[in-house]
């Protein structure tokens, strides 16, 4: 009879640790899968935030894009929308034609330049929208970002990024922060991100600028839930989407249009999560690029963008 140290005993307690260890992994996968699905099935409690006809949104960056998706899509249901832009005739083109499909609620025009603009323009602009219920803010205005070496840059081309992506939806959060807080209504602030991870050579400050809002996201979020508000802090994050200012690709299961990207992001609400991949075909495109060792990452993406440089270099010389 083999003894406890005799060699086919260990080697049977070694079988028996790697099929726990299998069976455990299993398990873990199934369960990843069951919350994955039941992330994106689940149903949004965006509704929550538009009881009574007085509700109102405010949608920066609305006049384009996944900004303009958000002001039809929370329209759609019920919300009165105040539109925010740097445009006022592109603007008021949108807010007739939004006006034509929801003739049952309201809208209203802010303009204001979010790269360039002072504090206490922000909250000014806030203070005009005083007599309103807002209990949604989606910070969505974004982008800028010229694909170039970081050293080719102006001072103030950098800046202008900064502004845009990180000090703007800031500063108007904080301006209007604590009408949100002292509401006996709940609300939501919802931050658009730059889905997986941030780093973006040739865009390096748009990176660094959406990496701050995540984690600007998910603190606020944790600090306000400390001080018992009754505020839910949602950042998502976004992966390639057409049909906006600067892409007019086909849409695809993996690349859908400002709406359907708007849709998604609203029907994450409720979720719990601090930052949340808003649509499934960019979280199906996040967990293959997670799989991959890092040093292939790295070379994919660097790739890629260097790609985008060259295009960008080649427009450039034909102007
Ligand atoms: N599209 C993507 O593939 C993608 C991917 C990842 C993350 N995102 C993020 O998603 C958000 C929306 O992007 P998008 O692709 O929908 O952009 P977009 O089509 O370019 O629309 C941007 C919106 O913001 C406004 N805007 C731009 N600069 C402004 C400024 N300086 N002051 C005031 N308003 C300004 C635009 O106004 P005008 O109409 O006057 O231009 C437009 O309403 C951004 O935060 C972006 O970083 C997008």
């Amino acid at each position: 009879m083999p003894g406890p140290h005799s060699p086919s005993a260990s080697s049977s307690m070694v079988e028996d640790i790697c099929s726990m260890v299998g069976a455990v992994t299993i398990v873990l996968m199934i369960w990843k899968f069951i919350r994955f699905i039941r992330l994106y099935t689940r149903s949004s409690s965006i509704k929550r935030y538009c009881k009574g006809k007085d509700a109102w949104a405010l949608v920066t960056g609305a006049s384009d894009g996944i900004g303009l998706g958000f002001a039809h899509e929370l329209a759609r249901l019920g919300f009165n929308v105040i539109l925010h832009g740097r445009d006022p005739t592109k603007l008021e083109g949108v807010q007739a034609r939004l006006q034509q499909n929801y003739p049952e609620v309201n809208f209203r025009i802010v303009v204001l330049d979010a790269s360039s603009t002072s504090h206490k323009q922000i909250d000014k602009l806030v203070a005009s929208l005083q007599d309103l219920h807002i209990t949604v803010l989606i910070n969505n205005v974004g982008g800028g970002a010229k694909i170039s070496p970081f050293e080719l840059l102006t001072a103030d081309e950098v800046d202008a990024v900064i502004n845009l992506n990180a000090r703007f939806p800031t500063l108007i959060t904080r301006a209007l922060l604590s009408k949100l807080t002292k509401s006996i209504r709940p609300s939501l602030i919802l931050t658009i991100g730059s889905a997986g991870d941030p780093v973006v050579p040739y865009a390096v400050t748009y990176g660094g600028s959406k990496a701050f809002n995540m984690a600007w996201s998910s603190s606020l979020k944790l600090e306000l839930k400390a001080e018992g508000n009754n505020v839910e802090v949602l950042a998502v994050s976004v992966g390639k989407v057409t049909e906006t200012a600067f892409c007019k690709d086909p849409v695809t299961f993996w690349t859908p249009d400002g709406r359907t990207m708007a849709r998604a992001a609203l029907q994450r609400v409720g979720c719990g999560k601090a930052v949340v991949v808003g649509y499934i075909g960019h979280a199906i495109q996040k967990f293959v690029l997670d799989i991959l060792p890092a040093s292939v990452f790295a070379s994919v993406v660097s790739s890629h963008m260097k790609m985008l440089r060259e295009k960008e270099r080649k427009k450039q010389k034909k102007r």
